[in-house]
């Protein structure tokens, strides 16, 4: 190998690796202005969503606006992906020609991200509902600094303990199933 074609290799190689380093710094400060919300980030709008965006732009801008600064636009999860709903689905209903349903569920979710909402669902927030009037309730309230002495057996204090659980009004030791409703 002469001596021309040793410098001629290694000067291509050095134009490759300062062009690879000015790509790598370009890629950076555009994350960077992304994050900083100088540049709108590269979104992604699969074609069963095009309908969706361009309408809802007007209709709902707020919402096309959170989607649009979502992991999931960026990563071409549109408005079908989640609110799609089965024909059997009982709050499925048809618009502008998809069958979708306006509550998106963690079942929903559970289709791409399996690991949360097998998580979520043997969480005590999937069962929030019965927190309300549970003792839970009332250790939160304690911590937060609650000035009434701690009493295991009193509802929590303002509502009536029947409300939310559905269990029978008892004055001293009578309880009356009927008064509940
Ligand atoms: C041509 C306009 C248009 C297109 C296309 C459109 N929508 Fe809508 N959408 C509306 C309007 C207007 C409303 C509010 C009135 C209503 O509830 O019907 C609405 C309501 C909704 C609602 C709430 C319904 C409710 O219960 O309040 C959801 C969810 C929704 N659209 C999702 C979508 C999705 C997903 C797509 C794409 C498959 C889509 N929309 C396509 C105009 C549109
Ligand atoms: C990651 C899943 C996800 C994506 C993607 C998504 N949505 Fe939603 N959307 C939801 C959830 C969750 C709600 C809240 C539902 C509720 O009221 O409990 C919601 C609510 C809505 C509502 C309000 C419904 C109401 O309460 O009246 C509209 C309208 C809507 N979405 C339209 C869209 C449109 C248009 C797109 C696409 C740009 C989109 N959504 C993308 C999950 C999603
Ligand atoms: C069609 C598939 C799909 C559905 C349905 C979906 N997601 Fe995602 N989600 C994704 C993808 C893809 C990502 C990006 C993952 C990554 O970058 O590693 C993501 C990312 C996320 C993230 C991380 C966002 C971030 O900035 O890091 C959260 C939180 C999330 N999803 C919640 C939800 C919730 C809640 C629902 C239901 C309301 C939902 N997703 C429905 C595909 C989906």
């Amino acid at each position: 190998m002469t001596l021309n074609t040793k410098r001629t290799i290694i000067s291509v190689l050095s134009i490759f690796f300062l062009l690879s380093l000015v790509f790598v710094q370009w890629m950076e400060v555009a994350r960077k202005e992304v994050e900083a919300g100088i540049r709108k980030p590269v979104i992604h709008i699969p074609a069963s969503s095009q309908d969706c965006v361009k309408c809802h732009k007007n209709t709902t801008a707020g919402i096309i606006a959170h989607w649009e600064g979502s992991t999931h636009a960026r990563k071409g999860v549109g408005c079908v992906e989640c609110h799609h709903a089965e024909e059997a689905d009982v709050d499925g209903f048809s618009h502008y020609g998809q069958f979708i349903a306006t509550v998106v569920t963690p079942r929903d979710c559970s289709h791409c991200h399996p690991a949360e909402a097998e998580e979520f669902k043997r969480s005590h927030h999937a069962a929030a509902g019965k927190i309300l009037h549970s003792l839970d309730n009332y250790l939160a309230e304690t911590v937060e600094g609650a000035r009434a002495p701690f009493n295991p057996h009193s509802p929590t204090p303002g509502s009536r303990l029947n409300r939310s659980t559905g269990w029978p009004v008892c004055s001293r030791d009578v309880c009356n199933a009927t008064a509940v409703r």
